[in-house]
């Protein structure tokens, strides 16, 4: 059977009949995500059958409107290919958003990791006994590299190659003092690292100079583990099923194109690289490894491992980083990853002693308080909510995902979407300012409930915002957000705003418990750092104005985008910041939120979206 896919994902196979759409879909490189791990609940991995759509399902009667049915749209996970089809992913499916690395120029480097030596080889030696190649570096390069260095099998290849040639005049390349890892003909191109970050929903890559730390290209992509569900839990529910073999083998392959199109987008190719630093959390490194995870899903909660990892990627399957090294930071707790590990360490959370919060806000938040030299760490399941998962017109942070929304002088709303493009959904940025504007106007109450028109203050009622007021499908409240392309309603429903409210009260709860474990009160936190992909999105007032933040002032509050990132990188170019990540578990005091007696009565008062 063929399928093609068409837009800017078009590819085109053939598979044998009856394979599920979702596997050929993503065999095409247009993998769908999966939110409810495709059980047919969740409604969000529709795909648009070009011409002869396939018999509607009992769910998709449920969960796609007579509209949508009849324009060819169904559920992906409910289908399987019985015949050539030509099938259309919606843009907000494919797209990932963009997840930077830090500022792009080069780094103030404590300790390089990296450094070159050029050096000019004797064309003739007048010893009795010639010195192989190898003695004759060691004897010149004595200040630049220990007795004990090893020279990795690619160098002398490369050094024979170079010889070979005739070439005299060449570079070598030689990792913290202990490892000659290349050698290249003299020349002024960089010497390249790749830096990764493997998110839950974004794998992102970035092309680093080793020498500089500089950051040359990065590109993302949404992690087509997505299909085996949108969060951690779901994914370790199918490992726990079917192996952990197919997600590691889909992480692979998708790695493999993802620093293939990195290199060529920058006018390399992948065998110039010469060390690669990975971040992730927990599963995801499990689910890299291609290591069970089943120990993070289930009480006492723990991860194989916590210790840093160095690996040849030609061990890990990595065919792009072939007898490279991979430098992969400790895991700290079950749920808490080397992203966390690396964040910390972007942000010099380990350094000092003045209280500090990091929050890095994603499918799995992670809160981090430093305080006297020690580090309490704790993870707070958000869910899928802030990258638009869960909501009824959610979608992530892409083009025509409504982001911001504010009021104009006449009181009328306006809505800003990502790419000025026509609203397609609301993504999680988006669900926190409206909830901040809608709180503010009184159109949503402290308690959380979106209020019908008959029940708002009468100066409220007045407003233009409370027209917008109205019912989604099946009857429940709903405020109309702005309108699609072709006239649908982009809204956000009470049950929406429920599922904020879940989200912030397990993180506030969460800040509350470090707070109190380190015996301080808010208003001594010196900086909060908000990271993650939101970090960037998000403005300070609403975090307070919806109380995911305890009052402090707004001047302490840092946004930052994706600290994860920058901390690998760093990782991978400076040794300093590769130690001090290396050193971090044992100064670690993992919480567990689900066991701590005061999280129940705190995530209940941190649902109310108001200070307390
Ligand atoms: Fe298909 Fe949820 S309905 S993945």
């Amino acid at each position: 059977m063929k399928l093609i896919v068409s837009g800017s994902r078009s590819a085109r196979k053939s598979f044998p009949s009856g394979i599920p759409l979702a596997e050929a879909l993503a065999a095409c490189g247009a993998s769908v995500e999966q939110p409810c791990g495709g059980r047919g609940t969740c409604g969000k991995c529709r795909v648009r059958f070009v011409a002869e759509a396939p018999t509607p399902t009992p769910e998709e009667k449920t969960l796609l409107s007579s509209d949508a049915l009849a324009e060819g749209w169904r559920l992906s996970c409910r289908h399987s290919l019985v015949h050539n089809a030509t099938v259309e992913l919606p843009e907000e499916s494919c797209a990932a958003a963009w997840k930077d690395f830090g500022v792009a120029g080069p780094l103030s480097i404590d300790c390089p990791r990296w450094k070159t030596v050029e050096l000019s080889l004797s064309a003739n030696t007048s010893q009795a006994v010639a010195p192989s190649v190898e003695e004759e570096i060691r004897a010149r390069c004595s200040a630049d590299f220990s007795p004990q260095a090893v020279f990795s099998l690619r160098a002398y290849e490369q050094l024979a190659h170079l010889l070979g040639s005739g070439e005299v005049e060449i570079e070598a390349l030689i990792r913290d003092s202990c490892e000659v890892v290349s050698f290249l003909r003299s020349s002024s191109l960089p010497r390249l690292g790749v830096a990764v970050d493997l998110g839950t929903t974004t794998l992102a890559a970035a092309l680093i100079n080793l020498l500089d730390g500089s950051v040359i290209g990065s590109l993302s992509d949404l992690n087509q583990q997505v299909r085996f569900g949108a969060d951690v839990i779901t994914r370790i529910a199918h490992s726990n099923r079917q192996g952990i073999g197919r997600l590691r083998e889909v992480l692979i392959r998708q790695l493999n194109i993802l620093i293939t199109r990195l290199c060529r987008a920058n006018g390399f190719t992948t065998d110039q690289l010469c060390a690669g630093a990975f971040v992730g959390n927990s599963f995801m490194l499990h689910s890299f490894f291609g290591i069970a995870p089943q120990s993070l899903g289930q009480a006492p909660y723990r991860p194989v491992w916590r210790g840093p990892v160095v690996a040849d990627g030609a061990q890990l399957g990595l065919s792009v980083l072939e007898r490279v090294l991979i430098f992969v930071p400790p895991i700290l707790a079950s749920h808490v990853g080397a992203d966390a590990a690396a964040a910390i360490v972007a942000t010099d959370l380990d350094q000092g002693d003045i209280p500090r919060l990091l929050i890095d806000l994603g499918t799995n938040c992670e809160v981090i308080l430093s305080f006297n030299g020690r580090l309490f760490v704790t993870s707070a399941a958000a869910g899928p909510a802030f990258e638009g998962g869960n909501l009824s017109c959610g979608m992530r942070a892409a083009r025509g995902a409504v982001d911001r929304v504010a009021l104009t002088a006449d009181q009328e709303l306006w809505v800003h979407t990502i790419g000025d493009a026509s609203p397609q959904g609301i993504c999680g940025a988006g669900l926190v300012h409206l909830v901040d504007l809608l709180l503010s106007s009184g159109i949503v109450d402290e308690s959380g409930r979106l209020l019908r028109r008959e029940g708002l203050r009468p100066e409220v009622a007045q407003l233009p915002l409370a027209q917008r007021i109205g019912e989604a499908e099946g009857g429940e409240t709903a405020f109309l957000v702005a309108q699609g392309p072709r006239g649908e309603n982009v809204v956000l429903t009470a049950t929406d705003v429920r599922q904020l409210q879940l989200v912030k009260g397990s993180i506030r709860a969460a800040v509350e418990i470090l707070l109190q474990e380190a015996a301080l009160t808010p208003e001594r936190l010196e900086k909060v750092f908000i990271t993650g992909l939101l970090g960037s999105h998000l403005k300070k007032s609403s975090l307070l104005r919806i109380g995911l933040l305890p009052a402090i002032k707004p001047g302490k509050i840092q946004m930052l985008g994706n600290a994860a990132g920058f901390g690998c990188r760093l990782a991978l170019v400076d040794r300093t910041a590769w130690n001090r990540v290396c050193a971090l578990p044992p100064r670690v005091r993992h919480i567990e939120l689900a066991d701590h007696p005061l999280y129940t009565e705190l995530f209940a008062r941190a649902m109310m979206f108001s200070q307390f």
